[in-house]
């Protein structure tokens, strides 16, 4: 399995908070069946992209050696979760933020009252500027979960959908929307969003890993292979 949203990376966020949770999540991942695994630590547009670039830097290198002297055979590459603020107007070096490799920026929004132009504002000032972009846990803004025009106007602006793993088992609006987009194929990745060793976000990505359903696997596989591999 792929898995394009991760906070693995240890003392950049709210994610893991030593080098030692982070090689534990990785271990865990590795037991889901993860082998290919995107850190994306949280960045707010507005923040100093430089600075954030190099603090990641240095830790994708810090566990990487970690990695090798553990013996864990996931491929790791360096993304970002990125909220968007009015400041994306003013943001030049966006193309710093994409995953490693590709045109693929994994995409956060205000989880409350966005208003829907807003939010295509922000997709369209994105797609101008060549980003494709990969919506982080859609299943989580209320205002999208009650608007069908906002919905389909994503979709058709060819944004991809990620909801987290967790969510689909969850007895919550959150979870019923969740299962909505991915059984009617809308969303087309699934990601861990892991923060912690101990979350039951991985045994969650385990669980659906052992699906037969064919668009599950392709959430799970094809789709963020392609994402993972540069080929989107
Ligand atoms: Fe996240």
């Amino acid at each position: 399995m792929v898995d394009l949203h991760s906070h693995v990376l240890f003392e950049i966020d709210d994610g893991a908070q030593s080098i030692e949770h982070s090689i534990e999540i990785l271990k865990r991942a590795y037991d889901a069946g993860i082998r290919k695994m995107m850190a994306t630590p949280h960045f707010t547009i507005g923040e100093d992209v430089d600075e954030f670039i190099e603090r990641r830097t240095r830790r994708i290198d810090a566990l990487k050696k970690a990695m090798d002297e553990e013996g864990i055979d996931i491929e790791l590459k360096a993304g970002c979760e990125v909220y968007i603020t009015d400041e994306l107007y003013n943001e030049d070096e966006l193309d710093k933020l994409l995953f490693e490799g590709s045109r693929v920026m994994l995409s956060e929004f205000k989880y409350h009252s966005l208003k829907p132009e807003v939010f295509l504002g922000y997709v369209d000032e994105l797609i101008k500027r060549n980003v494709t972009v990969l919506v982080a846990h859609p299943e989580r803004y209320s205002y999208l979960m009650k608007d069908g025009w906002l919905l389909e106007s994503l979709l058709n602006r060819e944004v991809i959908l990620q909801v987290n793993a967790i969510s689909l088992f969850e007895d919550s609006q959150e979870g019923d929307f969740a299962r909505f987009l991915v059984e009617n194929r809308l969303a087309r990745v699934i990601g861990s969003d892991i923060h912690h060793p101990a979350s039951r976000r991985l045994k969650a990505m385990k669980k659906l890993g052992e699906s037969n359903e064919g668009y599950i696997r392709r959430a799970m596989r094809d789709m963020p292979g392609k994402i993972f591999e540069g080929e989107l």
